[in-house]
């Protein structure tokens, strides 16, 4: 079985373009690959957090991954503090980076503009995701398109490694999703929606419940023209709403244009919150009744426990192909 490996920053409840992006394609994969989902906590401190709300966040994102599908029997689900092998070749990946490649990553640029104070951890973000996905020898990592540029200079960095040290890395291919791979904003459709908008009415995250879904769909922002039609450019609002409403619902998106010929954006706002409210229900239900139980505690310890025997082989290899520590027997 070829391997997966694909992390989510707890840093805020996980949205509907995290869902659609990157966890169900997971749900989806697990039956076919050898599947690690990381619950990046290390990744979220690279912004300020909340001490209480990032514990807090980090519980509620796992018992999310099992209320949406994730099965501890088919996947190893854990926590990225928990395996420190992470931060110790995250620090192996940054002596292999180079300053000038992380400055040009529009991740570090679009969150440190403006900012008077960026921690050194937000430049050096993706030489720790590069360590997150190669000590598990990933064939596959799934994500929104949003980590396409991260997974590129990861495959940069695994070969730069494997020909300067030691050929050790497999050099892991990204895995977008067809359709929903970036998810816009409600408030402003140019921009991709996100966990951590300081703005609540631009995400729809998957613990809110049906009052605030359709609140928050009625006032997404469209157009002044009133017909439902798909056209990115035009019409990015609308498009955005059709494509979720497509992926959720399983029908195309010729099939809803058709539905609501003639027919306001009111009425397909009402139609979308229906599809939105049914997809999450079922997922709600599971996560509070997660949340109270014991089986979380037992899947991280199993998790953590089998991520990190798995790690800390990669990190001895590491090790000694950059002739770090001693020689033993
Ligand atoms: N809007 C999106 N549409 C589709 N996929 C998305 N992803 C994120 N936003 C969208 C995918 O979700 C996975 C987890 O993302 P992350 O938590 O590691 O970080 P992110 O990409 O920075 O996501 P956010 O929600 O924007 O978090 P914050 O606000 O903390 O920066 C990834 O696979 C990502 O591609």
């Amino acid at each position: 079985m070829k391997t997966i490996f694909s992390g989510i920053q707890p840093s805020g409840t996980i949205t509907l373009g995290n869902y659609i992006g990157a966890m169900k394609q997971f749900v989806e994969l697990q039956n076919d690959y050898n599947c690690y989902f990381c619950i990046v906590d290390q990744h979220a401190i690279t912004v300020p957090q909340d001490r209480l709300e990032l514990r807090k966040n980090i519980k509620s994102l796992a018992a999310l991954y099992l209320a949406v599908g994730i099965d501890p029997e088919k996947s190893t689900l854990f926590i990225q503090s928990e395996v420190p092998a992470h931060a110790q070749a995250g620090w192996m990946m940054q002596c292999v980076s180079y300053i000038g490649e992380l400055e040009r990553m529009t991740q570090f640029k679009d969150k440190s503009e403006g900012k008077d104070a960026v921690s050194a951890g937000l430049l050096t973000y993706p030489p720790l995701m590069a360590a997150d996905i190669l000590l598990y020898n990933t064939d596959l990592v799934p994500v929104g398109e949003d980590q396409k540029q991260h997974l590129e200079l990861t495959r940069d960095l695994a070969e730069r490694f494997n020909k300067k040290y030691n050929d050790i890395f497999t050099v892991p291919e990204v895995r977008i999703a067809k359709e929903g791979a970036r998810v816009m904003s409600l408030q402003d459709p140019l921009k991709k929606m996100s966990k951590s908008d300081p703005n609540k009415k631009s995400f729809i995250s998957l613990l809110d419940d049906p009052k605030q879904i359709e609140k928050k769909i009625k006032s997404a922002v469209t157009d002044s023209e009133g017909i439902v039609k798909y056209d990115k450019e035009n019409k990015p609002g609308v498009s955005n709403l059709l494509s979720i409403y497509s992926i959720l619902s399983g029908k195309t998106v010729a099939e809803i244009e058709g539905e609501y010929e003639g027919k306001g954006y009111g009425e397909f706002k009402a139609g979308l919150s229906e599809i939105v409210i049914g997809t999450l229900k079922p997922i709600q239900d599971k996560y509070y009744a997660l949340m109270e139980s014991e089986e979380l505690d037992l899947v991280l310890d199993q998790g953590a426990e089998k991520a990190n025997k798995v790690a800390n082989k990669m990190i001895k290899k590491m090790e000694s192909a950059m002739g770090l520590g001693r020689k033993r027997k």
